[in-house]
Formats: structure tokens, sequence, C-alpha cells
């Protein structure tokens, strides 16, 4: 292939790079920066060259300056189209990155001023690339003299100046000292590292903190291009009028260059390698009940006299005697006849105080009492106006020596019609349609919760085709239609059965996200997830080869060795809600406080702080996906909350990880320097 036909070909392949809508691919490999720059030192060369033919007559006196102009003209408009190419996606996206790290970010992450002075040296670079632009594309409006001093401007040593602000930002990015820490003081290193140690903080941004450095860095990357480009042409401009040959400042310019895209390069690379890779969501400015949470209904706190609570009506013991109970009559219709039965069983039940006033909760509501106030002083819930009137409710004694005392116990009242169950079937993306797991929500559909997917057709490059993008349609079955079995369809959640494991789950590499599901392990509800190995380059799954992948570890494993001894798996450990009020009466905002390879008990809310009327953690029901949208390599299941109060339980995506795919090595062989190259003429 002769050298311009290699130059197509790699346009080409910018070109198609550049449909690929999320991680675009154009500047992530040394290669395709090599040749962006090449490109545009072969561009000012061409027009030099067609100018100025390598054996140009000696005799041809004047130069040609409407050819030249023609010439440069076209040139200008290639590589600005070429440049626009970078930035065209990216546009909106640029100041998305911005005003992300600006203002979504905690502040302690601005990296004292050095964020601030990247951007307005940026600005700086952005601002005289327009100038740029503007005189190029029309030469002749413009008097040689300025065109000339733009030029001589652009190149000057003034601190001002393109290659001194270049140089500077580069500064920033990859610091000077050269030493293997370089790239640990990286701007790009650092973010990554501060946002790693905030990530229980940093949500709704959309993107992944490693999409983010990327995309960070394909600023940077931009405006050297632009940088570059500049010099070149005002080099290019000035040989034409004669101030002077170049040929060594234009190799210089370059080599200098190149190097710095390639330092750069390495810089992100490595910041990439340990940035987080979660997106998950913030809670909502306004909670709303089935639309950004939802919550089931497992026990909740209930007033019942121990005459009830055996079944030859006495009183012989005490509450506590009462661990694992059920009610059994209504002595003498008492105050159990004016409340809401519990049908279920009765666990965990205390004495408070022998008198009290309950208010009771409207019929609709889903509490029984609103709050109890006892005669001691002690109230269970928030006291307030009590429209329905309050109940004086007083135990007694039956012949002196048996206290016929009011207990407060938990109901686990479970019948068809309560909201607890989990969907334990496989949910899938459609693998021999070549689609992945885009995003995920949990959903409540019949009572029952499901994960529902996201799907979109994979692209070559990690791509994905977004006008495919959809959400997979969730079952629609109910409890008790006929063939719906427990264990296999669903799985019920109630008081011994009430844990749910905390994961983080992330596939090999090589692998993306095809599906989700529960499980039952241990007496846990246990999250998997279904992995697809794929070609990169192809962008092609291998649907036969997937795998469901979970974490096995139980409450307390072990593992025998060869010679019989016990190596102590990592335990799970529970993740202790403390006096858990209602999530939604929170002012701040929930942070992540679980970590993978914890659990959960749901649990009825504290009895002081809301009489114990509704089961925590809620859950969060709002949908967790990338824009623009990408492959995911996994996902999580976590808690999120604050001190105090019961929190969600919520999903997570974990973006697949392109760090691998970002190659600092140049794998070309042609050398960078090109000036000599004959195909200048036969372009
Ligand atoms: C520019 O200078 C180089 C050596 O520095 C020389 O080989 C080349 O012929 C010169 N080109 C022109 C057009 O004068
Ligand atoms: C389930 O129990 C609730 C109250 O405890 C009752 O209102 C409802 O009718 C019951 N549903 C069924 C199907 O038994
Ligand atoms: C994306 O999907 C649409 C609709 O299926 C299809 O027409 C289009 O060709 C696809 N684009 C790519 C790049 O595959
Ligand atoms: C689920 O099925 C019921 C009846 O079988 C139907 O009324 C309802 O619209 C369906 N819901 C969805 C979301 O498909
Ligand atoms: C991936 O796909 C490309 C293009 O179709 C092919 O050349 C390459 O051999 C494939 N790689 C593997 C490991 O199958």
């Amino acid at each position: 292939m002769s050298k311009s036909g290699v130059l197509l070909f790699i346009f080409a392949l910018l070109l198609l790079s550049n449909d690929i809508n999320c991680f675009d691919f154009g500047l992530s490999n040394m290669a395709d920066i090599l040749n962006t720059i090449k490109d545009i030192g072969f561009d000012t060369l061409k027009i030099y060259g067609l100018v100025y033919p390598i054996q140009h007559d000696a005799k041809l006196e004047f130069p040609p300056v409407r050819k030249f102009e023609k010439q440069l003209i076209n040139y200008i408009n290639a590589v600005s189209r070429k440049i626009d190419f970078y930035d065209r996606n990216f546009e909106n996206k640029n100041n998305f990155v911005l005003d992300t790290i600006v203002t979504k970010l905690p502040e302690k992450l601005m990296l004292d001023s050095r964020m601030n002075d990247l951007w307005k040296y940026i600005n700086q670079i952005d601002s005289a690339y327009q100038n740029f632009i503007r005189y190029s594309l029309s030469p002749s409006k413009y008097e040689q003299y300025t065109l000339e001093d733009f030029a001589k401007s652009t190149l000057s040593s003034n601190l001002n100046a393109i290659p001194n602000i270049l140089e500077i930002i580069h500064r920033i990015v990859v610091p000077t000292q050269w030493n293997e820490n370089v790239f640990h003081n990286s701007i790009l290193y650092l973010l990554a590292k501060h946002i790693k140690e905030a990530s229980n903080q940093i949500c709704n941004t959309e993107q992944s903190s490693q999409q983010l450095l990327y995309n960070l860095y394909k600023t940077i990357a931009l405006i050297e291009i632009k940088g570059y480009t500049m010099m070149q042409f005002s080099l290019t401009f000035l040989k034409f009028y004669k101030i002077g040959n170049f040929t060594k400042e234009m190799e210089e310019i370059q080599e200098q260059s190149i190097s710095r895209a390639s330092e750069m390069l390495r810089a992100v690379k490595m910041a990439m390698a340990i940035a987080p890779r979660d997106i998950w969501k913030c809670d909502p400015s306004k909670h709303k009940p089935e639309s950004t949470f939802t919550n089931i209904k497992m026990v909740q706190g209930y007033i019942v006299n121990e005459v009830d609570m055996n079944p030859l009506g006495t009183c012989k013991e005490n509450c506590e005697y009462y661990s694992y109970s059920r009610v059994y009559g209504c002595y003498q219709n008492q105050f159990c006849n004016e409340q809401r039965p519990c049908n279920g069983k009765l666990v965990n039940c205390q004495y408070v105080d022998s008198d009290m006033w309950i208010c009771p909760s409207e019929s609709k509501s889903d509490r029984r009492y609103e709050y109890v106030e006892y005669e001691n002083g002690r109230t269970y819930g928030k006291k307030g106006t009590c429209n329905q009137g309050t109940t004086k409710v007083d135990s007694w004694w039956r012949w002196l020596f048996w206290h016929c005392s009011y207990c407060m116990c938990f109901c686990d009242d479970h019948n068809s019609s309560s909201h607890r169950y989990f969907n334990l079937r496989d949910v899938s993306s459609d693998v021999q349609d070549n689609k992945v797991v885009t995003g995920m929500k949990l959903i409540k559909r019949n009572q029952i919760i499901h994960i529902q997917i996201q799907q979109g057709k994979l692209l070559p490059y990690g791509g994905i085709n977004s006008s495919t993008i959809e959400w997979k349609e969730a079952d629609n079955y109910s409890i008790t239609d006929q063939n719906i079995k427990e264990h296999v369809d669903y799985h019920t959640i109630m008081w011994e059965k009430r844990a749910i494991d905390l994961d983080d789950l992330d596939a090999p590499e090589g692998h993306l996200l095809t599906g989700l599901k529960f499980r039952i392990i241990g007496a846990h509800l246990n999250l998997e997830i279904r992995t697809t190995p794929f070609n990169f380059t192809s962008g092609k799954l291998i649907p036969e080869k997937s795998l469901w992948d979970s974490h096995d570890n139980t409450e307390a494993s072990e593992m025998y060795g060869l010679n019989g001894e016990i190596h102590q798996v990592k335990k799970r450990i529970e993740l202790q809600l403390n006096k858990p009020d209602i999530p939604t009466r929170s002012l701040a905002q929930s942070v992540i406080d679980s970590q993978t390879n914890q659990f959960l008990l749901f649990q009825p809310t504290d009895l002081e702080k809301d009489a114990a009327q509704n089961t925590v953690p809620f859950i969060d029901i709002q949908p967790v996906i990338p824009n623009p949208p990408m492959p995911l390599s996994g996902a999580g299941i976590f808690h999120k909350g604050r001190e105090g109060y019961g929190g969600f339980l919520a999903l997570k995506a974990i973006t697949y990880n392109f760090e691998p795919h970002m190659h600092a090595e140049s794998s070309l062989s042609v050398p960078v320097n090109s000036k000599n190259d004959d195909s200048v003429n036969n372009v």
C-alpha cells in the first residue's frame, strides 16, 4: 500500500471508531496518536510540497499565493474536520466532564488549584485554535502581516505562547520529576485515587469514574493535537513566506508532541487501572413510593396480651417467654378486637409497661399504630395529634398472682397478599442476538421483587448500538398462579429467612455481563451474575461459553486443606442497622455503608422511633444505567443509608474495564519522521 493508501486506511479506521458511541477508541492507543500527529505533520508538508515540488524549478520566482491559499484551506479543512471527529461526540460531554468533576465530586477532590489551572490552559489553547481556524480558512481576507504575526506568536518562546502552554499542561498531567513514581503524581492518577477513596459518596455521574478519566484524558489529548496542528501550520506559513527553512523545527515539534502524547497515555492507563468502575444512584431529590423506592412487609410491631398467646388462655408466664408463638384467641373481645389481627407468627415479645394509650392508624394504612404511649412515659413511634383518637389499653391481674400483661411482639403475618417475595428466575439478555446487559433496576410486580435488565447489541471495540437499547420485559407471574413454586420461582422473606447477601460481582477479563438472578444459598438470598466471553475486535459474544458466577461464602465457611488443616475462608459479616428509622425520613443523602461479602437482615424499624411498623431496608427502584450506554462486566447489590435510618437496598452496575485496551506502546514500525516521503508529490 502506498503511504497515502495507509493514511486513507487509518483515516477510515478513525472514522469508524467515531461511530462507536461510548468509549471512542480513536485516541486510546499510541498508534492512533502517532498517526494523527504524523498525519498532520504530513499534511503541512504536502502543502509545502505541492507549492514547492521537491525538484522545484529555481526559476519559479514568485510564490503562487493563490494556489498556496487554496491548498492551505483544503488541508486545514481536512485536519480540522479530523479533529472535529474526535470532538463531535464529545462536544457536549466536554462540559459534562468539567461539570461532573467540579460540581458532582466532593470539593477535596479538586486537587488544589491544579485542576483550575488545567482548565485555564486548555481554554487558552482552545480559543487560539478557534482563531487559527478563522484565519486560515480565509487567509486572503487577512494581511500577510497578520498571518505572519499569528504564526510567529504561535511559535514564540513567550510564556503565554502555545509551545510553553502545551508544556505546562503536560507537566500538570505528568509532573516533571523523572523517577518511577512520575505517573503516581499525575493529576489523572491522583484524581483516580481520590475518587476511589470517596467512591461511597460519588453517585449520579451516569458514567463510571474510569469513563470520566478517559474523557478527561481525551480532552487533554485533543488539546495537544490542536496545539501541534497550529505549530506545524505556522511553520509552514513562515516557510512559505521564506522566513526560514524550519526543517529541524518541524521534526522537533513532532517529536516533542509524540513524547508528550505517549507519557499522557501511560498516565491515563495507570489512572484507569485503579479508577472505580461502579455506577449507582444517589437518593432522588424527593422519595416517591413505588416510583423511586418500594418496600417489603415482613414483620410489624404488634400489641397482644399474654392471655391470647397460649391455647389455654393463661397468664402464668411473662412476655419474654413468648419468643415464638401465635395468637390463639381474643379474650373477652378486648383491645384484640379493635385491631387488625395477626394471623401469622409472633416473635420477640417483650414487656414494656402495663398500661398505655394506643393511637391506631387508619384502616387503609399499612401501619397498625401511629404511636404507643406507655404510662411510664415511654413513647414508641412519633407522637403527634391522633386523628383517630387514642385507645386506653390496660393490663390486668388475675387472682392477684398472675399479671395478664400486654406485650409488644413482632407479627410475621404472611399470606398471599403480602409484599415480601423475590423472583428466583434467570434474567438474561438475548445473547443469541449478541445482546448484553447495559443497565438494571429492581421492580415490584404482583408483590414480587424482580431484577429488570436493559439490554443492547454489542458492537466492535466495546461499543453498544444505542438504537437497540431496550428494557427486557420482566416476568409477570403471580405466586397464586398454577405451577408457580416457592423456592423455584420465588423466595419468601420471613423472620427465619430474612438475610440477603451483599456482593459486588465482576466478570473475569474478556467477559461481559449477560444476566442476573437471585438464588438461595443457606437461608440467604444471594445475587448471581451471568457472564459471557466476547471478542473485543469483532464485538461478537460467544454465547455457548456463558457462565453463572457468584460469591459462595456463607456466614461461617471453613475449608479443609490437603492435610486436614482448616483454612478460615473470609466469613460473611452482618451489616448491622442500628436503631433504624424509616429511611425516607433522613434529610441527608444516603452513602454506601456496606462492603462486598457482607449480609444484612430485613428487620422492623426501631421500636422507639417507629413502633416497629415498617420493614427495612427499603428498596431503591431507580434505574442504574450508564449514559452513554456501555457494556458492563458486573453488578452488585449493596446497602446505602445513614446512621440511625434503615437505608435502602440497591443495585450497582460495574462497567467494562477498558484499561487493558489502552496501548501505550506504538505498534507501528514506520519511522516517525516522514518528511522525505516521496508520496508528497503524488497526492
Ligand atoms: C532546509 O534545510 C535542510 C538542512 O537543514 C536542507 O537539507 C534542505 O535542503 C533545506 N530545504 C530548503 C527548501 O531549503
Ligand atoms: C392477608 O392478610 C390481610 C391482613 O392481615 C387481609 O386483609 C387479606 O385479606 C389477607 N389476604 C388473603 C388472600 O388472605
Ligand atoms: C444499530 O441498530 C440499528 C437497528 O437495529 C441498525 O439499523 C444499525 O445498522 C445498527 N448500527 C450498527 C453500527 O450496527
Ligand atoms: C401482567 O398480567 C396481567 C394479567 O395476566 C395483566 O393484566 C397485566 O397488564 C400484566 N402486566 C404487565 C406489566 O405486563
Ligand atoms: C476476534 O475477531 C477478529 C475479527 O473478526 C479475528 O480476526 C480474531 O481472530 C478474533 N479473535 C479471537 C481470539 O477469536
